[in-house]
């Protein structure tokens, strides 16, 4: 199990992912304190000057976790290295300031912005959704990658994990982080399973009390099943999963072209607020819940579904294949 220093502590091996217009610092404090790595998007504070603010206060935060005793799991933030994000700059020097634990970068994958992080000692992980950007991201250094699949919610790739795992595992030897699709403890032991360090569940997590989306949102994910998932790029260009009752309430046409071309980060904002992105986990949230108790939940069905295979490893009666 190739991990940072710092993520060997955790309860079960897994991250709360960053979520745009979701994830804020109650969740991020919640996931902590209860030994998973919480994590935000910088850009959901809506200015720099409200990024070091919210840095602050979790930082405050889990200082106190910990001088009471707890043993708080380290957070993180998602940085969007894009020539469209203004803020990057600005962001950046703020992440090195306050000596973030974990950094996860999308779209670029940039030396620069490693070494600024391992300046301080801190982790770096790199989204991917294909080889091409598993290699780009090896090559410029980063600690960790993750390989976001089919049915994840936001930017999912294409391919399925039982793929892209093992082709990632077959040349990069740091931390290795499945996403898509995954909401319960057992998925998170599937994922090891499958090779994967770490698993990346940003779905489940949206069904949370701290999570900052309108209850509707929350509610509709809840009865949402995978049928209910629609990949397209119509919304904003660049293709993402959406829930179809969103769509359908936003008055998107699904067979009327809509803009190609790339990522644009305002008409992205825009979009994301009307029409709502989940992966194909959807299936298997069947309530809202306060995090920790969410946490307590998946750290529970982890270590249960591990215990089922030990068990059943341990009854099978060995097989001898014939001479
Ligand atoms: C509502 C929503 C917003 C997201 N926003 C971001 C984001 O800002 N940055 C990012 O790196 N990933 C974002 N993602 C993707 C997640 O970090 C993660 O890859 C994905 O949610 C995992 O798949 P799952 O939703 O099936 O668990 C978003 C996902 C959702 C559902």
């Amino acid at each position: 199990m190739a991990l940072p220093a710092a993520f060997r502590d955790l309860a079960i091996p897994a991250i709360a992912s960053p979520m745009f217009l979701a994830s804020g610092p109650d969740l991020v404090v919640e996931v902590c304190r209860s030994g998973l790595v919480g994590t935000f998007p910088a850009l959901n504070a809506r200015t720099s000057d409200a990024y070091a603010a919210w840095l602050g206060e979790i930082e405050d935060r889990l200082a106190a976790a910990a001088q009471a005793g707890q043993r708080p799991a380290p957070y993180g933030v998602n940085l969007i290295v894009h020539k469209s994000n203004p803020r990057l700059a600005a962001d950046i020097e703020l992440t090195v300031k306050h000596k973030v634990p974990l950094v996860i970068t999308s779209l670029g994958a940039v030396r620069e912005v490693v070494d600024a992080v391992h300046s301080y000692g801190g982790a770096i992980f790199h989204d991917v959704v294909n080889m091409r950007h598993a290699r780009k991201a090896a090559e410029a250094g980063v600690d960790g990658i993750i390989a976001v699949c089919a049915g994840a919610g936001g930017h999912a790739g294409t391919l399925s994990p039982f793929a892209l795992i093992p082709e990632i595992a077959s040349f990069f030897t740091g931390t290795i982080v499945l996403s898509g699709a995954m909401s319960t403890g057992r998925h998170i032991a599937a994922a090891r399973m499958l090779g994967a360090d770490m698993a990346y569940l940003g779905t489940r997590f949206l069904a949370t009390r701290e999570c900052m989306v309108p209850d509707a949102q929350k509610e509709m994910v809840v009865g949402a099943s995978a049928d209910d998932i629609v990949y397209t790029p119509k919304v904003s260009g660049v293709p993402a999963n959406f829930l179809r009752q969103s769509l359908a309430a936003a008055g998107i046409d699904l067979d009327q072209p809509k803009h190609e071309g790339g990522l644009d980060m305002a008409s992205e904002a825009k979009a994301w607020k009307t029409v709502w992105s989940a992966g194909q986990g959807v299936g298997s949230v069947r309530e809202v819940l306060p995090a920790a108790e969410l946490c307590r939940q998946l750290i529970a069905e982890y270590h249960a579904a591990r215990r089922e295979v030990a068990q059943e490893e341990a009854a099978a009666s060995p097989f001898t294949p014939a001479a």
